[in-house]
């Protein structure tokens, strides 16, 4: 038996994980390092399993996964769980057809009041809280009678498991399982690598995972909740609105979705339309719709159901981000590294928004696996700002004359022949920088944005410069002028001169945007800076160690090797010297990484626009204080520089609480701190 201290311990450990399960999970601003965090929950699994009568439903540790079940038992609903009507109307009749409905129902005149939210692509759930401590979670199945899954949505950690200041002695809540689009692309391109089978889309990754009958391999795959409303109650007053109890979920501990909004009117509940659409791609999840939801449940009572719908309620939907076409021929693209992409040519298709006619294959085994033919009828999916893929072919549509896709064996742009590494998914060329395709990639990447930023030098230019071979290698660009470039076809005088000045101005560069420019396979940007700010001079780093260069933060044996590679060729050596004789130079400094500026160790994320700067001017100027500049906003964002217009990344800081500076603010702390 424990004693009365092992008990408190207990109960002590639970209530500190699960305040930090919230923390992290729900609302992404964890307070102690992960470390931290595992020795608690440790501790925790040490003592229940020393005594095993410790363990409660609403520990902490159940969410691991239980043992393997035989199948789920049918759970009948206490009250059904409805569909809802569609509208795929545009944003202002759609909204406006179900604005008149709603009047027309309730027989009134005046501006009706709604709540505005997402429609979540993922699996309808339903958890029962009894007393506060989840007791049950099941599916939707036919609206009568869903699926017990409760082992499995255990293990979806912002599922509370026991709600906080909730009194209610039942407290049905009913939301949607999803997975993020991040969660998703990461564990497809983990399943890629191993050569196992990928996830079609978020949604069937989340479904799949709910209905999988070992908790243990459901527990790997990352899900998340979104709650939207409620089933069965016992023991609590309603509040009067939707809002009010999406409020009250959320302050229970539940996560609910912060893009929501109390709108009056047709005219608003367009506009949310057109504000989400227009933030679509930028989500971190898959949405297909909004809902909009009459907000006073008096009202929502008088309006009741037709055909087990309410007609308190509709879905406005979205373009679908899954489209069925013909596929005409598999090409093959050569990249940067000389790996060869299968990319799908396709009969043109209106998909998440654009039309698209190139999808990605991915690479051989994919299109094996998936038993992608040319002529097959397949589903191509866009969504976010990921690049169109072909997840799945429909074979019963499969016509006599399909064919199936070959490998080349040699590279289709230059000739020299393709390996296939042991372990590796990828084809690539050995062509090297003699290849074309690599050649002008290789050009494309030095001159990008983020590397030594040469305004102007688009892929058309770079076609011709290297079909032309004027350019063969990267420092053939800084012998261009202004001459052979008004030679060139539909290039006008003034564009020469601006591309001459723009090669010019590059050659002031940073060493770490020119380290990264160099294309070393595995070194991306961050990678690159950290090299920089690790080694301060190029020498060292050319010179550098495999040894000495895992010193460097979040650089792995690969990245050392393939640094090490690089500057072993004599070929690559001798870029970075004919670069440096043509006048291309970086800023070089001693003992960088013990030198501690003044925004040394600060994340900072940059939003809207900025008047006086812009924002790579910005990020520059922070980063040369010591700070790094991230994409998105999360709990580890110090600051959030926000100018005009600034969107959901403002929203996301200040639901986080992260300190928010104005561009005024930015530009005085810039001044003070660069003359320090
Ligand atoms: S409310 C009675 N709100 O859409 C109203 N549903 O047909 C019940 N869904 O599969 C649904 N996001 O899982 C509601 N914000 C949201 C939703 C949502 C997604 C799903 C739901 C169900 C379907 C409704």
């Amino acid at each position: 038996m424990p004693g009365r201290e092992v008990i408190h311990r207990a109960k002590q450990l639970r209530d500190e994980i699960k305040l930090h399960e919230h923390r992290y999970y729900v609302l992404d601003a964890p307070s102690i390092p992960d470390a931290e965090f595992d020795k608690l929950f440790r501790e925790l699994q040490a003592l229940e399993t020393q005594y095993p009568e410790l363990q409660a439903p609403d520990s902490p540790t159940q969410r691991v996964g239980g043992k393997v079940l035989e199948g789920f038992a049918p759970v009948k609903h206490a009250v059904s769980m409805l569909s809802i009507r569609t509208e795929t109307d545009t944003e202002a009749s759609g909204a406006a057809n179900f604005d008149t409905r709603v009047k027309n129902a309730l027989g009134r005149e005046g501006e009706i009041e709604y709540t505005c939210e997402l429609k979540f692509d993922g699996l309808a759930i339903n958890l029962r809280y009894e007393s506060g401590v989840l007791v049950q979670a099941a599916t939707r199945g036919d609206g009568e009678t869903g699926e017990d899954v409760t082992q499995n949505i255990r293990t979806i950690h912002c599922i509370p498991l026991h709600l906080t200041g909730c009194t209610a002695g039942v407290l049905e809540v009913r939301g949607e399982v999803y997975m993020s689009r991040k969660d998703f692309n990461r564990y497809n391109d983990k399943q890629r690598e191993l050569g196992l089978p990928t996830l079609v889309n978020p949604r069937n990754g989340a479904a799949g995972s709910i209905r999988q009958l070992d908790p243990a391999l459901a527990a790997k795959r990352p899900l998340s909740f979104f709650a939207y409303g409620l089933g069965e109650v016992q023991g609590w007053t309603l509040p009067a609105t939707h809002s009010a109890i999406l409020d009250a979920l959320q302050s229970f501990g539940l996560p609910v979705c912060a893009d929501r909004a109390v709108v009056h009117g047709a005219q608003a509940l367009a506009e949310f339309h057109q504000r989400i659409a227009a933030k679509r791609d930028a989500l971190p999840f898959d949405i297909d719709g909004v809902v909009y939801k009459v907000n006073s449940l008096a009202l929502q009572q008088e309006l009741g159901f037709v055909s087990r719908e309410p007609r308190w309620a509709v879905a406005h939907k979205y373009p679908a981000e899954e489209q069925l076409t013909v596929l005409r021929d598999i090409e093959i693209q050569v990249g940067r590294t000389g790996k060869l992409t299968p990319v799908a040519k396709l009969e043109p298709v209106f998909v998440g928004g654009t039309t698209v006619s190139n999808a990605t294959l991915h690479n051989e085994d994919e299109i094996r696996r998936k038993d992608v033919h040319i002529g097959d009828t397949v589903i191509v999916r866009r969504a976010g700002d990921v690049i169109p893929e072909v997840v799945g072919v429909l074979a019963e549509k499969r016509p006599v004359h399909a064919r199936a896709f070959v490998m080349p064996t040699t590279c289709p742009v230059c000739g020299s022949h393709v390996v296939r590494e042991e372990g590796e998914a990828a084809t690539r060329c050995t062509g090297g920088l003699f290849c074309a395709a690599q050649r002008k990639q290789a050009i494309l990447h030095f001159a990008g944005r983020r590397a030594m930023d040469v305004e102007g030098l688009g892929d058309k230019l770079v076609d011709q410069l290297v079909d032309e071979n004027i350019i063969r290698s990267l420092p053939d660009l800084y012998r261009l002028d202004g001459v052979i470039l008004a030679g060139l076809e539909r290039m006008a005088e003034k564009s020469a001169q601006n591309i001459v000045a723009a090669l010019e101005k590059s050659k002031q560069a940073q060493l770490n945007r020119f380290l990264f420019a160099l294309g070393i396979r595995h070194v991306g940007e961050t990678t690159a800076k950290d090299l920089a700010r690790h080694f301060g001079k190029l020498d060292a780093i050319m010179q550098a160690t495999p040894e000495q260069l895992l010193q460097v933060p979040d650089v792995g044996p690969v990245v050392a090797q393939s640094i090490v590679d690089f500057f072993a060729e004599a070929h690559n050596r001798e870029v970075v010297q004919q670069l440096h004789e043509l006048g291309v130079h970086w800023q070089e400094h001693e003992g960088v990484s013990d030198q501690i500026l003044p925004l040394s160790g600060k994340t900072f994320v940059l939003t809207g626009t900025l008047a006086s700067m812009s924002r790579d001017e910005a990020k520059s100027r922070l980063e040369a204080l010591g700070a790094k500049v991230a994409g998105s906003v999360s709990k580890k964002t110090d600051y959030v520089v926000a100018g005009t217009e600034a969107g959901s990344k403002l929203d996301k800081a200040l639901e986080l609480n992260v300190l928010v500076w104005g561009e005024v603010e930015l530009i005085n702390q810039l001044e003070e701190m660069e003359s320090q």
